[in-house]
């Protein structure tokens, strides 16, 4: 069902791989609301094509762009606008990549050139990101802007590995970016944690089978679905939202509330 929620709002979407991808239905979903947007992909994701499936079903252009790139993304941004015809209202950034867990690191065993790679493409890009659009000033006031972050930014999840320390750098970014455009611009920044959600980025995680169920037992609502993520990042693109800003906002089902549950109990005690 459409609102007309996003209607005359002009965005920029990373990270949309296939049709699990998160961004993917944020792309889907905005598109109903009537958004118009540019989607964006690292140019080795592009090669896979599917992107362009999704590309005309939302009537939306492609830039490519690796997010670990200031000068790709400038052109991101200078492109956008034009194919755009203004200032860009929301952007989700929907990124995220360990070469450790790739390739089956332990927290004992890290490879520190790709820790700092993980560092780069899943939290610094989001730093790159708003600082390209601050100094193209390509964003419109009352713009809102979304990353996507997971509880291991707070709480020990051993297979996450790096990925902890870039969710956890990727929310400071979000509270200090937002401080700073919200000054300058009326601009909201928010990283909403998402459920463990079945995607390539997600599966990769070793164990994930037994953290997706274990979430999913122990959240009074069950996991939070990608689709259900893609509702509530528009309800933050959308202008019933405008004085939240600078928050890491759980979207899992009651999960972070929770000690223990009647269903984690049952299981033990089996
Ligand atoms: P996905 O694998 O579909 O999306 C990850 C995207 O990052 C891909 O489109 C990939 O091409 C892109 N990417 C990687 N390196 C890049 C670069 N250098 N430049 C530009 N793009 C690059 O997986 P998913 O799950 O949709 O991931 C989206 C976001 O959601 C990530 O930040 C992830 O950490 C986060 N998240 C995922 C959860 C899950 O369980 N799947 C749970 C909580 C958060």
């Amino acid at each position: 069902m459409s609102y007309n929620l996003l209607k005359g709002k002009k965005g920029i979407i990373f990270g949309a791989l296939d049709e699990k991808s998160i961004a993917w239905k944020v792309a889907k979903r905005a598109h109903e609301e009537g958004a118009e947007f540019v989607l964006t992909n690292a140019p080795m994701a592009m090669r896979m094509g599917e992107i362009k499936k999704l590309a005309e079903e939302c009537k939306a252009e492609i830039v490519p762009a690796d997010a670990t790139s200031v000068e790709e993304l400038e052109n991101l941004f200078t492109k956008s606008q034009e194919i755009l015809g203004g200032k860009i209202d929301f952007v989700l950034h929907s990124i995220g990549m360990s070469p450790n867990i790739r390739k089956g690191k332990s927290y004992g065993d890290m490879n520190y050139d790709w820790f700092l790679k993980t560092l780069d493409v899943s939290a610094l890009s989001f730093h790159k990101v708003m600082q390209v659009a601050e100094k193209q000033d390509a964003l419109n006031e009352w713009a809102s802007i979304v990353a996507l972050s997971y509880i291991a930014a707070q709480r020990v999840f051993p297979d996450y590995t790096d990925m902890s320390q870039a969710k956890a750098v990727l929310e400071s970014i979000a509270r200090n970016y937002g401080y700073r455009l919200g000054k300058l611009k009326k601009v909201r920044v928010n990283t909403i944690s998402q459920s463990p959600t079945k995607t390539t980025a997600g599966t990769g995680v070793g164990g994930f089978d037994v953290f997706y169920d274990y979430a999913d037992k122990m959240s009074p609502l069950g996991n939070a679905s990608a689709e259900a993520c893609a509702d509530y990042t528009v309800s933050l693109f959308s202008d019933l939202t405008k004085m939240v800003t600078m928050q890491n906002l759980m979207h899992d089902g009651g999960f972070s509330s929770m000690g223990i549950s009647e269903d984690i109990v049952n299981m033990i005690q089996k």
